[in-house]
């Protein structure tokens, strides 16, 4: 081991000069004109992932393709075998303005600890450190306790289409004791975690037609109804000044944190008063039985995404709009169905809606929530892993975001995930000026590659 971890220190430089060469690409998913760039995303990956010595294969699919890359030989299929899961695609990095003006989203940049840019976070730096402790053992030629095959895919942050089919058909080759992913949070480096739950999601697109074309407000105002304002009143009605969402059979299935739950997650190091300086608000919202951290973690909610309607540009425009749209997910929790969730909210809001206003209702991707025993063999190993690199005692914890390919893990393949995040509450995950931290990729690399030797022993 001592080799390994001396290779992950004297090739930093070198590491991170590799990972600015992989956030430069820009594959953001969500946006077509980005297309060849999610692949050249994947070829990258596939030319890494060989250079490394790991027999690797780039499959298409009818979205971006899946890249696998194993240290699977056949002659060694005794050894335990894990997938390390990733996804190499990113968030559109609008608006490009609210950058930095030195920090630009797909020019990394080293800014005293961080790497700026999109994607070094979410997900690229993360996976990358899986890669480099594999590359470690590798290149050193120690032995590694257990097999690992990289399961890369290009469509996370669009909703994972096209990954499930690929695990159903690559069933037996992906067969497997779990999956590790860090694709997620810890609170701060002094806080290393592992994250044993994850909300679920629901996201649906709603549009209200009104006129057929935009109007002169002055001349039709007060007759016709106004579509923007139609979709607001409809919008509004779907919460409660408590934070409840008020659609009928919302929380019908939402199963309560345990006792012990709670105390765990008493345990992170955030406060109310942290997180309201953090963000630049005056006061919290939300469910008063619940703390900051549960609301986060364990309570569904309902959140508008997007808004559109009428004139945007410069000065003002005086027209009642033909159309409004907004997009909409629900973040979930155990025991919630998202596709009941999604009729509840289509039939709360299509049973209001005026004659004077036509309403479309557009269902999106979807997933359950995810939550498994912190108390497993497996779960054990990776705490003593998180301790071993980082020098402090391990929190368990749920998050709020999603990653809903687990549940396919589980459902297709019946493993379960380790969720090993590396990302800290300052990286501005989705938002303008990503970063990651460079101490928390150099232990996470640590912290990897004491894991393969954990989960080889037990
Ligand atoms: N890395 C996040 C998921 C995440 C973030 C989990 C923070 C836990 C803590 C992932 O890339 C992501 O953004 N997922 C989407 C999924 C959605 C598009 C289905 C999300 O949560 O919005
Ligand atoms: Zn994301």
């Amino acid at each position: 081991m001592k080799e390994v971890l001396n290779y992950l220190e004297r090739h930093q430089t070198r590491f991170w000069e590799e990972l600015s060469e992989f956030v430069a690409i820009p594959s953001v998913s969500a946006q077509s004109e980005h297309r060849e760039d999610m692949k050249r995303a994947s070829d990258w990956l596939v030319r890494h992932c060989r250079q490394l010595g790991l027999t690797t294969e780039k499959h298409e699919t009818p979205g971006n393709p899946v890249v696998v890359a194993t240290t699977r030989q056949d002659g060694n299929a005794a050894r335990p075998h894990y997938l390390v899961y990733g996804h190499y695609d990113v968030q559109p990095a609008e608006p490009f303005e609210l950058w930095d003006a030195d920090k630009q989203p797909f020019q990394p940049t080293v800014v005293g600890d961080s790497l700026y840019g999109r994607g070094t976070s979410d997900n690229k730096g993360q996976h990358f450190v899986h890669l480099k402790a594999i590359e470690a053992y590798l290149k050193t030629e120690t032995p590694l306790p257990c097999d690992v095959t990289f399961l890369l895919e290009g469509e996370e942050e669009v909703g994972s289409e096209h990954l499930g089919d690929f695990l159903a058909r690559e069933r037996e080759s992906l067969a497997a004791e779990g999956v590790v992913i860090s694709d997620n949070g810890m609170p701060s480096l002094r806080h290393p975690a592992l994250t044993y739950g994850l909300r679920g999601v629901a996201a649906c697109e709603v549009k209200v037609h009104g006129p057929n074309r935009d109007l002169h407000s002055g001349i039709y105002g007060g007759a016709i109804d106004n579509p923007a304002m139609v979709l607001c009143q409809l919008l509004g009605s779907l919460r409660g000044p408590d934070g409840k969402v008020t659609v009928k059979g919302f929380y019908d299935d939402v199963r309560e944190l345990t006792d012990y739950e709670r105390q765990e997650l008493a345990r992170f190091p955030e406060t109310d008063a942290s997180l309201r300086r953090q963000l630049g608000v005056r006061q919290l919202f939300g469910e008063l039985e619940y703390n900051s951290v549960e609301q986060r973690v364990a309570r569904p909610t309902l959140e508008i995404n997007g808004l559109t309607s009428g004139y945007q540009g410069e000065g003002s425009k005086t027209i009642i709009p033909a159309h409004a749209s907004a997009k909409v997910t629900c973040r979930l929790v155990p025991d919630q169905k998202p596709r009941q969730v999604l009729q509840a909210v289509k039939r709360h809001l299509s049973g209001r809606c005026p004659r004077s206003a036509k309403i479309e209702f557009e269902a999106g991707h979807a997933g359950e929530a995810y939550l498994n025993s912190p108390e497993s063999p497996s779960a054990e190993a990776a705490l003593r892993a998180l301790k071993r690199a980082f020098g402090h005692q391990p929190i368990l914890m749920r998050e709020g975001g999603s990653i809903p390919i687990v549940n396919d893990f589980k459902r297709v393949l019946n493993i379960d995930t380790l969720l090993l995040g590396l990302g800290l509450p300052d990286d501005n995950v989705h938002s303008p000026n990503e970063k990651v931290s460079l101490t928390a990729l150099r232990k996470g690399m640590v912290m990897s590659a004491w894991l393969w030797q954990e989960l080889g022993s037990l």
